[in-house]
């Protein structure tokens, strides 16, 4: 197995997976490196739903696509690369994100990571429940499956949280979709260190 610099190094978003069936233990072992992440308190109020009825995920998938269609797909292609990445990487990412939206119900497992609403939630909610979805990011590459983390459901966020059957008073903060990646993990491409990290005084280069 990689060593953990290698493994978050290449960790790339994996968009393209295969439809075979994922063993029930691999999935366990991503779920346990999810509660081992840090939480408020914690208190873990995280919940996490694995799907695997196609119907379920379906359902959700209508809202995933309309949210493309409507916001993020226009929105991406007018958009510049990001910092760190070429035009011509840019427009392949651009078609796996579309790869995925016609494919989300594909993958063969989903790991919804929730929480329950605590007494007052509020925009820091988040902070206890994403440590536990990059751990299983993290996890699921380690393991040679593929995912992405992913939010776009949440623009339609009554919808699809009725399709994934939330009670009341707990909410939904991601969805993976896992499965045998059809392509390589790779590295990720971010901006170099010295155009974001400051030393002392903000703006003034990282001596490091
Ligand atoms: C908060 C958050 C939400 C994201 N939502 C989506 C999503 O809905 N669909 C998707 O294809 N990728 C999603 N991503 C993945 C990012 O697009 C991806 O991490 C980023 O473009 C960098 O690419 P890389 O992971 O391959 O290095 C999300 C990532 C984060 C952190």
């Amino acid at each position: 197995m990689p060593d953990l610099f290698e493994i978050m190094q290449t960790c790339r978003s994996m968009r393209r997976l295969k439809p075979d069936p994922v063993p029930d233990e691999l999935i366990t072992r991503i779920l346990e490196a999810g509660t081992s992440a840090p939480n408020g308190g914690n208190f873990q109020r995280w919940r996490f739903l694995v799907i695997k009825d196609r119907k379920i995920k379906e359902a959700v998938q209508v809202w995933y696509k309309r949210a493309f269609d409507e916001t993020v797909g226009p929105r991406y292609l007018a958009s510049e690369p990001p910092p760190g990445v070429s035009k011509e990487r840019y427009l392949r990412q651009h078609e796996a994100v579309s790869y995925l939206t016609e494919h989300f119900h594909e993958a063969p497992v989903w790991i919804v990571a929730c929480q329950e609403d605590g007494v007052a939630p509020n925009r820091a909610s988040g902070a206890s429940v994403y440590p536990a979805v990059q751990n299983m990011v993290l996890a699921a590459r380690a393991l040679g499956l593929g995912t992405t983390l992913t939010t776009r459901h949440l623009l339609y966020e009554k919808e699809a949280e009725a399709a994934l059957g939330l009670p009341r008073g707990v909410h939904s903060y991601a969805i993976l979709p896992i499965g045998y990646p059809m392509g390589k993990f790779g590295p990720t491409k971010r901006a170099p260190l010295a155009e974001i990290v400051y030393q002392d005084r903000w703006g003034e280069p990282y001596a490091g």
